[in-house]
């Protein structure tokens, strides 16, 4: 289990002022131009993974960006928003106050309240904010597993240190990330992912862009 303090430094970042920089900073700019990942691919990828019956869970909201513009396939699709930090949390609602979204507080490292079953869970963007490497971040997969329905749709992106080639800005950035606990993913790989899916899903599908490891899988 990783420390506390390292946890903590994982979601510490997510102000109220800095929140209101993320959708131009990480969705607008980074992802292009750092991560090589444009934010239409990560939006692609909520619309084919929502559930039909909508209801949802987000883990790891930020600004809530890909719920607000995600087409639901319902006009009151059921969400749920789950996150560390109530700035988070707080942003997130308000942004798609219009879905009523149910707001929970916890840690996914620990076991979840009792909440769901969901049909779809999406965790973008989350894993690399994680202590530990990817054995230990993989126990979220485990936490998620109580509340997920039959057939339930787990999805998500984490950005990794495979050998896609990167800029110098790029690798700058993620070195600083890393040194400040915003990054932990200096030993997250494909691989190490995909191995992590398998052991716990089933129709695991990984697509690369950039530096960014896009996952799909179902819950047996
Ligand atoms: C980089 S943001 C991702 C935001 C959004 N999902 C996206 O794709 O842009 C990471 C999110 O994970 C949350 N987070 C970090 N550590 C967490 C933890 N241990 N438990 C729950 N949420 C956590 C942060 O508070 C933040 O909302």
């Amino acid at each position: 289990m990783p420390s506390a303090e390292a946890i903590t430094a994982g979601q510490a970042i997510y102000t109220p002022i800095t929140l209101g920089t993320y959708d131009w900073g990480v969705l607008g700019f980074s992802n292009r131009f750092l991560w090589r990942c444009p934010t239409t691919a990560l939006l692609a990828m909520y619309q084919r993974n929502i559930s039909a019956n909508h209801l949802d869970v987000d883990v790891g909201v930020g600004t809530g960006y890909f719920l607000d513009r995600v087409a639901w396939p319902a006009p009151r699709p059921k969400i749920t928003l789950l996150d560390l930090n109530p700035n988070c949390l707080t942003a997130a609602a308000r942004r798609i106050a219009r879905y009523a979204p149910t707001e929970v507080t916890a840690d996914i490292f620990q076991p979840l309240p009792p909440i769901g079953p969901f049909d779809s869970v999406a965790l973008s963007y989350l894993l690399h904010c994680l202590p530990g490497d990817m054995n230990k971040k993989a126990i979220v997969f485990d936490h998620l597993k109580p509340v997920l329905a039959a057939g339930a749709r787990v999805f998500g992106a984490t950005i990794v240190q495979d050998d896609a080639p990167r800029s110098a800005a790029a690798s700058a950035l993620m070195r600083l990330y890393n040194r400040k606990g915003v990054f932990c993913n200096e030993s997250d790989t494909t691989a190490d992912l995909t191995a992590a899916l398998e052991d716990r899903f089933v129709d695991v599908i990984i697509t690369c862009r950039g530096t960014v490891s896009l996952f799909e899988a179902r819950a047996a």
